[in-house]
């Protein structure tokens, strides 16, 4: 079956996966969804006020799928509900299977899973690779992680219903020896397999960058860096991780890069205070969406959807940015190069995507503390001739260009293109 869709997939667009890739039929698009992990405060902690502020429970769960279904999110693609730690009891039950925190969900994952499914909704959850869970040291009790168990919690993941299984890799040292990821991440996915119903796979770190090719083979998603915090030295380091086209070249139906969640300047973490949202400039929220959807990355926003802000409505509901990272073509787009400032300095930055129907997504980013002009050649692109430039932040027709085209872009801002052949 993965021959014959790879071989289609071929003839329509030309592109090849560079290994077998995860072929449980899932993942043919980046997901669009949401995480709970940056709407609160981290799970167990007290926030600036002393209060214990996570919040984590199937009340809250339901009221952010509800403002997901009406924000006019949903109607542009977002379907995915995901907890990430926190969710979990610090006990397995008496036969060894993970269960939920009670008191967070006291009528079951199911429950809510079935709930969620009867919206249109996609239901994920979190575990660690690891003996316990990564915020495990900050609680006075640790939640189990998935060790000594990844048939058993995929059955039960499959068993409730989940969709889509983000696998941490915290505390894999076991009796002092650390685990092998390759070996773990291939038993979980095989797990997961086993339980006969399709369920999206993301690994959450452990393995070196450039991820290998086994991730790949085995999930849907990888993480490609460390976690995005909501600062900009954070955006900008990910942004240089996403830049190869080695990188892009991973990704394609099956499975994606992921470079984290997105902040998109919401509400959140408000109580981790320094460290967290919102942290940073409405002109960055514009550049770190534009390179998740330039690079056809796995795209879950980690802040409260309940109450857009005007930036996260300016960003999150944009139709025509959504549109180029579901792009029918699933091709990813990558950074082409960094000499067009006008100043002469390489903090300039031409990205592309190719787009179906001889499109092409172009992002011009300038990563400097000073604006710019930056000078887009077309052939750098291989694009020959005119062409009718669109800017999909603005949503105008910029007209018909030929040869080049310059846009005086902002201190760590982004200006987003599409190209069309002139009709
Ligand atoms: C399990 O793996 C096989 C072989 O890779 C694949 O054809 C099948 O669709 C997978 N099933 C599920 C439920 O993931
Ligand atoms: C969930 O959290 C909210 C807000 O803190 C609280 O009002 C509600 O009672 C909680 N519900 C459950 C089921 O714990
Ligand atoms: C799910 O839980 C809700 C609220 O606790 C309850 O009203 C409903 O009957 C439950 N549904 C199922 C299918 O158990
Ligand atoms: C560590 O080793 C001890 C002794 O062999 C064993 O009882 C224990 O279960 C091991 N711990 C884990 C997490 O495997
Ligand atoms: C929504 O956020 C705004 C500020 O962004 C705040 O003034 C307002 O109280 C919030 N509303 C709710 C219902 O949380």
């Amino acid at each position: 079956m993965a021959v014959v869709f790879t071989l289609a997939f071929v003839l329509a667009a030309g592109f090849l996966h560079t290994v077998d890739c995860e072929d449980n039929g899932l993942g043919l698009f980046p997901p669009l969804g949401w995480n709970s992990w940056c709407t609160w405060a981290s799970c167990g902690q007290k926030g600036a006020s002393g209060k214990m502020h996570d919040v984590c429970n199937e009340t809250e769960i339901r009221s952010v799928a509800e403002a997901m279904l009406s924000n006019g999110m949903h109607a542009l693609g977002y379907e995915y509900i995901n907890l990430d730690d926190c969710w979990g009891s610090e006990e397995r039950a008496a036969d060894g299977s993970i269960q939920a925190d009670k008191n967070r969900f006291p009528s079951g994952i199911k429950n809510l899973t079935d709930w969620l499914h009867s919206k249109g909704l996609k239901f994920g959850l979190y575990t660690s690779a690891g003996v316990t869970t990564c915020s495990s040291g900050e609680r006075p009790k640790p939640i189990p992680g998935s060790y000594g168990h990844y048939e058993q919690d995929a059955q039960t993941f499959a068993d409730w219903g989940v969709d889509y299984v983000k696998i941490d890799w915290c505390n894999t040292k076991v009796n002092g020896t650390e685990l092998d990821y390759e070996k773990v991440h291939t038993e979980f996915s095989k797990g997961l397999n086993a339980t006969g119903r399709p369920i999206f796979l993301g690994l959450c770190r452990g393995y070196p960058y450039p991820p290998p090719d086994y991730t790949r083979q085995v999930a849907n998603a990888w993480r490609v860096n460390g976690d995005h915090h909501d600062e900009w030295s954070k955006t900008a380091e990910i942004i240089e991780l996403m830049a190869p086209k080695e990188i892009a070249d991973f990704a394609g139906p099956g499975g994606w890069n992921d470079p984290d969640f997105l902040m998109t300047g919401g509400a959140g973490c408000d109580e981790a205070a320094s460290t967290h949202c919102p942290g940073m400039t409405d002109t960055e929220y514009v550049t770190e969406f534009t390179i998740w959807a330039i690079t056809a990355s796995n795209l879950l926003v980690s802040t409260d959807i309940r109450n857009l802000t005007d930036i996260m409505k300016t960003i999150l509901l944009n139709e025509e940015v959504v549109a180029v990272h579901q792009d029918k073509l699933r091709k990813a787009g990558y950074r082409v190069g960094t000499w067009h400032c006008s100043d002469g300095s390489a903090h300039c930055q031409l990205w592309a995507r190719p787009l179906n129907g001889g499109a092409y997504a172009v992002a011009l980013y300038n990563a400097d503390s000073e604006s710019h002009d930056i000078t887009f050649e077309f052939d750098l692109i291989g694009w020959s001739g005119e062409a009718t430039v669109r800017d999909l932040w603005a949503k105008k027709d910029l007209g018909v260009k030929s040869g080049e085209f310059s846009m005086k872009v902002p201190s760590h801002g982004s200006v987003f293109l599409k190209l069309t052949k002139p009709t």
